[in-house]
């Protein structure tokens, strides 16, 4: 038995207090501190220093707490940027005092500084940046304790990983059968895959016991969050130096889902700061396990012992349920997962197998009856980026997808065509590639293999000698269908393994497992659609390193996530083919390679979202697509009023395109259509309409038509309101002009103060909010007025970027009121609230009750085509119509208006407003309840799908909580749901998704929000 088999023995409060005012001539308030076996303390003094006192068990000897104390020392000498406890001395300097208790009991005390942090367990989330900042701390802490010794470090500790056999003879512990099975085989992994590596793995002294009590976290912001330090050196010895992150793994893992991502993370930090060497790399997963292992034996062994210690059970559940969740993991694979976190190319061998491969290409080596590196053919884009069968992921439909890929070949007049390897598609829509409905999971998307498009029948041929290794019939739907493996050598005798899909039925039934196959021998062919797997006829080629166990399982196509992992498995197969690097196009860039470009191409105040940028290259519905074919739920673009590539949208378009686009000089029909139209939206006397192609330009000429007709340029705007990026435009939205960069107020600007009932000069709950608001508009009319000026008022009708603001009710009544007192003009910029998006009424003016004089019309109109309108009435026009022409080149054109009409029509036959309504209702019910439990919540805002979500440090203040709004919004991002900030504090969460946006889209937003408000940072500062 070890030496730590004790039971704790008490020393109160006072008695602490005592004991720190008698050694240490610290006079403090003591308070308890959870313990296994010694007691701490913590103390602070009345001058609020504070300090852990530590008097330990009767039985501890004194070399167990000079070790801890010399190692302390020691790390504050080599390793001073880690924060660590420090040594205090007694007032007989020394560095711990040998004293007897009350109860007479010999107790060795020490004194510590104290450490401030928040423990891992109670961090929440525990992100990438703890998990591999806690890797790098424990790496560098080592790192640093690899020059100390001091005998007691060479100590008996049923935790140190290299004597963790002392479970074989404990495991009778442990009654359920199955879960003795479950230690067995984490037991035997040791075994085989540790204990005989146990010459090459470095041991030195490690800190030992990473636990989420010993960890300390740095407060929640700022942001990222680092290691505040790890406390309790008790569990330091003298062990193998991988057992480290072994360690810490095994208790950063307990309650989480995906543990081998977690051990990634960690091992990553580890070795950025202690290079771990290939055979403690091969040992780290099965440490892992049997550092759990011990612990479950422990809880049992000491649990018939101590039924009722509530230290014995403390993590026991968890561990199961995290042991349970390991053996699910081919070790085989959390191994290469490893190395690829550790900077190796997954499997040891891919290096070597791979520069044998391309010595076989040069000898020439095909799957089928041509020579790859001279054959003509066409490599296919099939990537999430591709053009090939339109927007819609789901479009695998084979026969669309066959006749697209042959008819191509048959224009390009080849006979073969090639889908490429490492490519990330969004073909694979079936369950079995992880896959949902709602977008939700991460899917597989990589594929891992070489396409050959070639006609049915076409024969098959071994790229090398080799030995059938097995026949399997996938006959799942978008599965390999008919499939054979067959296994290989390379002269040095490394084994691997090359794999065929979508073949005949015939082809199983000719070949034997066993069969040998001569370079170039014909073994199989190329199934049809209705026998291999529903796929348009093609030979899927793959190499396979390491066939883990998975035989005729073994993906083709893998998660994007694990990417550099599965390709070091599954080497490119052109490698043996040999087709031109020049006849294929590289894969996608990356963001990371796109951001530089960006800024070198183009001007620097083009913005980004997000911490994290994201390259999006395809839309549908309320879904964008990135790269790597993650979906990520829009709750943020306005555009796509019906839908990312709503193909009525994207037919009007292009069937227009293809049949002319020219200019308004010329009489066309289309234009007529989508005037008519949209003026029996608007109510008389707006009938006149202009079109053009942006909302800038839209507002713009808005601008112009009420100058023309007030002779008069002075122009009431309400504070932080945005209306364009041109000149005028700037000058008339404070939200630029008095923002950075900006050039201040022009003289013939007004700017009137944001009717905003929860944060402005009037708040919700008084009477008649929207007169006072608009007094103000009311006063500067009339000074105008008394200049002999007629003045422009120009507001959104519900402020997006002043924060998703909805006026008091008559509002914008008064304020017309009062402008057209002044014989002034009324514009209503509807670019982001009109169409629908309100849901109880089509345009946002109609939720005031007015008519403006000018209405502009921007982004939704055209659903992301160019598309802007302004609609006036004919008096307006009329003062307009001065004897200067007015052309707007690309403004009316037929394919926008085409555009116009088709979302429209979208708009009505869908039902889109009333879903807005109603689904805009369910979203409020649910943010009203979130409002309730989270206090981060000010204010709740909006109406049927334009929301805002106000975040404040308090809300009595209402002060604004613009970081945390940020973190939120890239966590959501993180979680593949997009939203974004606005406001004048940058703190309002603003919701726009298309009005196709379902009840379970607002759900699972609704769930993830509520997850995320949950975590620190997320969390008001007062
Ligand atoms: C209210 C409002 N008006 C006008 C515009 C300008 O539209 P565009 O960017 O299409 O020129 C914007 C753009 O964000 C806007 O939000």
């Amino acid at each position: 038995m070890f030496s730590e088999e004790r039971t704790t023995v008490a020393v109160s409060i006072e008695e602490a207090e005592r004991l720190a005012a008698e050694l240490y001539g610290v006079a403090a308030a003591a308070a308890t501190l959870p313990g296994e076996y010694d007691c701490n303390f913590h103390l602070r003094t009345n001058d609020d220093r504070e300090f852990i006192l530590k008097c330990m068990h009767p039985a501890r000897e004194a070399s167990f707490i000079e070790m801890q104390c010399a190692a302390l020392e020691h790390l504050r000498e080599k390793a001073a940027h880690l924060p660590l406890p420090r040594v205090q001395s007694t007032r007989k300097q020394t560095q711990f005092a040998e004293t007897s208790d009350s109860a007479g009991q010999r107790r060795l005390v020490w004194m510590l500084s104290f450490l401030p942090g928040i423990t891992l367990e109670k961090t929440n989330p525990h992100s990438l940046e703890i998990l591999e900042g806690l890797g790098r701390f424990l790496g560098e802490l080592d790192a640093a304790l690899a020059t100390f010794s001091h005998p007691a470090v060479h100590r008996e500790l049923k935790w140190d990983s290299s004597r963790a056999g002392w479970i074989r003879s404990q495991l009778h512990h442990i009654e359920e059968p199955s879960r003795r099975a479950l230690v067995e085989y984490f037991l035997s992994l040791y075994e085989k895959e540790v204990e005989v590596r146990r010459s090459n793995l470095r041991t030195g002294p490690i800190y030992g016991d990473a636990n989420d009590h010993n960890v300390l976290i740095s407060p929640a912001w700022p942001q990222p969050r680092k290691i505040a330090g790890v406390i309790d050196f008790g569990d330091m010895h003298h062990g193998w130096i991988v057992s480290e992150p072994a360690i810490a793994t095994a208790y950063a893992l307990l309650g989480k889902n995906d543990p081998l991502s977690i051990a990634r993370d960690i091992a990553r930090g580890f070795y950025r700061a202690f290079s771990l060497t290939d055979p403690e790399v091969a040992a780290l997963f099965p440490l892992i396990g049997m550092r759990l292992a011990v612990s479950v034996v422990n809880s049992a062994a000491r649990k018939k012992q101590k039924p009722d210690d509530p230290y014995v059970t403390v993590t026991e559940d968890q561990a199961w349920v995290a042991l349970e969740q390991l053996a699910k993991i081919q070790p085989r694979f959390a191994h290469y997962a490893l190395r690829d976190a550790c900077g190796r190319s997954a499997v040891p061998k891919a290096q070597k197998v791979t520069a044998w491969l391309k010595q076989q290409r040069d000898a020439g080596s095909s799957a089928v009856e041509a020579d790859l590196r001279t054959t003509p053919l066409h490599v296919f884009d099939l990537s999430a980026a591709s053009s090939m069968l339109g927007a819609n992921p789901a479009t695998t439909e084979s026969h669309a997808l066959t006749r697209a890929i042959f008819e191509r070949m048959e224009h390009e007049r080849v006979a073969i065509g090639i889908g490429r390897y490492n490519e990330a598609r969004l073909l694979y829509t079936t369950a079995q590639y992880g896959g949902d409905e709602a977008n939700r999971n991460e899917r597989r998307t990589i594929h891992l293999g070489l396409d050959l498009f070639v006609v049915p029948g076409t024969p098959v041929c071994a790229p090398l000698e080799g030995v059938v290794y097995l026949l399997a019939e996938n006959m799942a739907e978008l599965d390999y269908g008919p499939l054979v493996i067959l296994r290989h050598e390379t002269g040095d005798g490394d084994e691997f393994f090359t794999l065929y899909g979508h073949l005949t039925r015939e082809t199983l039934r000719e070949l034997k497992p066993g069969q040998a196959l001569a370079r170039g021998e014909v073994f199989a062919r190329v199934g049809t659609l209705h026998e291999n797997g529903g796929w348009p006829p093609h030979l899927h080629f793959q190499v396979i390193l390491d066939l883990l166990d998975r035989d005729a399982e073994f993906p083709g196509v893998a998660r994007a996530s694990e990417r550099s992992i599965w390709t070091s498995l599954s080497p490119d197969p052109n490698l043996l083919l040999g087709i031109p690097a020049e006849k294929i196009p590289p894969v996608e860039s990356t963001p990371e390679e796109i951001v530089p470009r960006r800024r070198e191409l183009l001007g620097g105040n083009l913005g980004i979202s997000y911490r994290k940028p994201l390259k999006i290259v395809r839309g549908w519905r309320q879904h964008l697509y990135d790269e790597t074919g993650r979906a990520y739920l829009d709750v943020y673009n306005n555009v796509p009023l019906v839908g990312h590539s709503h193909p009525r949208v994207v037919r009007a378009a292009q069937e227009q395109l293809a049949l002319l686009n020219t200019n308004t000089r010329y009489l066309h029909d289309n234009i007529l259509k989508y005037t008519e139209r949209l003026t029996q939206l608007l109510p008389d006397p707006l009938r006149v309409c202009y079109i053009v192609n942006s909302g800038s330009e839209a507002n713009e000429l808005a601008l112009r038509l009420a100058r023309a007709y007030t002779e008069c340029e002075d122009t009431i705007v309400l504070e932080h309101a945005y209306h364009g990026h041109t000149n005028t435009l700037i000058d008339i939205s404070p939200y630029k002009f008095n923002g950075s960069g900006g050039s201040g107020k022009k003289p013939w600007v007004h700017v009137a103060p944001l009717a905003d009932d929860y944060r402005g000069i009037y708040r919700r709950g008084e009477p008649d909010l929207g007169a006072k608001y608009a007094a103000n508009v009311g006063e500067t009319c009339r000074g105008l007025q008394t200049q002999g000026k007629r003045p422009t008022y120009i507001a959104e009708t519900l402020p997006s970027v002043g924060g998703q603001i909805v006026f008091p009710p008559s509002y914008l009544a008064e304020s017309y009121r009062h402008v057209r007192a002044a014989a002034g003009v009324c514009i209503a910029d509807e670019v982001q609230v009109g169409f629908g998006r309100l849901g109880t009424h089509f345009w946002g003016f109609e939720t005031q009750g007015v008519v403006p004089d000018i209405v502009v019309l921007g982004k939704p109109i055209g659903n992301a085509f160019p598309l802007a309108a302004v609609v006036t009435t004919r008096e307006i026009a009329n003062a307009f119509d001065n004897g200067m022409e007015f052309f707007s080149t690309f403004g009316g054109n037929p394919v926008s208006c085409a555009v116009g009409l088709a979302v429209l029509d979208v708009l009505r036959e869908e039902g889109l407003q009333a879903n807005a309504l109603r689904i805009g209702r369910l979203l409020i019910n649910e943010f009203t309840r979130l409002h309730q439990r989270r206090a981060l919540i000010g204010d709740v805002r909006g109406s049927g799908l334009f929301l805002g979500l106000d975040l404040v440090q308090s809300r009595e203040t209402r002060a604004p909580a613009p970081a945390q709004a940020s973190y939120v919004v890239n966590r959501l991002r993180e979680e593949g749901i997009l939203t974004g900030t606005d406001g004048p504090h940058h703190n309002v969460i603003k919701l726009r998704p298309p009005l196709i946006f379902s009840e379970s889209d607002a759900d699972h937003f609704c769930v993830t929000l509520d997850r995320i408000l949950l975590e620190d940072p997320a969390q008001p500062a007062s």
